[in-house]
């Protein structure tokens, strides 16, 4: 078994291979990603709403999200496996992340988690990163923080916060974080945060210059209908190939085609 390290990853950035991340949540798909060769699988709190159909990733809890990662990293031979610490279990205190942080590592078997956050979280960062843990910082639109943004559109377009997000990069850098998602920043901002920084920077809704990209499985894979934002390019249309299937399926035991002789026993 040979899984992806921090290290490769940074080779990649210094080499100037992108780096390719998806989310996953359960066994069978991160089965198939893993072997579609993705580097790294995140075991995202965007649980919260394509697996659970909450608006928001905030009701997701630590031990839906260790469930989620234990059956990922069950499907896993080669990707680097990163989970999100969930809203609620790590903003209390730094010895409380570090908590839910050892629940993470040794419930699930994954290889790092992610937290959102920069200045804010610095004392959770330094002990997570003593533990030995790896850790994936997350800037920009960070959706735990979704009421006092009240929106889902992309942050830091005034220079106040583009500022502010690129010393928190900086930071987590100097702390000791592998790499960094930026989400939904103007791609101008995230060249710059890329550039400056020697760590990793993978991007959603960031634009193309950054070291790597991350998306929603279920939403590059079109099973869900609705969500058509403009940074999502749609590789496949699983909603209505999936539609048409189960349609078929029903169509067929009504009309007693399912099962046929060479399907019984
Ligand atoms: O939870 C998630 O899916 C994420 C990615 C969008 C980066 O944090
Ligand atoms: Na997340």
């Amino acid at each position: 078994v040979k899984i992806i390290t921090t290290h490769q990853l940074q080779n990649m950035k210094e080499r100037g291979e992108k780096i390719s991340m998806l989310t996953a949540y359960d066994y069978s798909m991160a089965t198939i990603l893993d072997a579609a060769g993705i580097d790294v699988l995140l075991v995202g709190d965007s649980a919260s709403n394509v697996m659970a159909g909450h608006e928001t990733t905030l009701p997701i809890t630590l031990d839906q999200m260790i469930y989620h990662a234990s059956s990922v990293v069950r499907g896993v031979k080669r990707a680097f496996v990163v989970v999100d610490l969930p809203f609620g279990s790590y903003q209390g205190n730094s010895s409380e992340a570090l908590r839910s942080t050892i629940r993470i590592m040794k419930e699930s078997g994954a290889h790092g988690i992610k937290l959102e956050g920069g200045a804010e979280i610095k004392e959770s960062v330094t002990r997570i990163l003593s533990a030995g843990v790896p850790v994936m910082g997350h800037l920009g639109l960070t959706p735990q923080s979704i009421y006092k943004f009240g929106t889902y559109s992309v942050r830091a377009k005034e220079d106040a916060e583009a500022e502010k997000l690129l010393s928190d990069a900086q930071l987590l850098q100097e702390l000791g974080c592998f790499a960094i998602v930026l989400e939904k920043v103007p791609a101008s901002l995230a060249k710059k945060v890329a550039e400056t920084l020697h760590i990793p920077i993978i991007g959603i809704g960031a634009g193309p210059h950054v070291d790597g990209q991350v998306l929603v499985v279920h939403d590059m894979l079109g099973i869900n209908k609705e969500f058509k934002p403009r940074f999502l390019r749609r590789y496949a249309d699983l909603h209505t190939i999936m539609t048409d299937a189960v349609a078929n399926y029903v169509k067929d035991v009504k009309a007693q085609d399912f099962p046929n002789e060479k399907e019984a026993y």
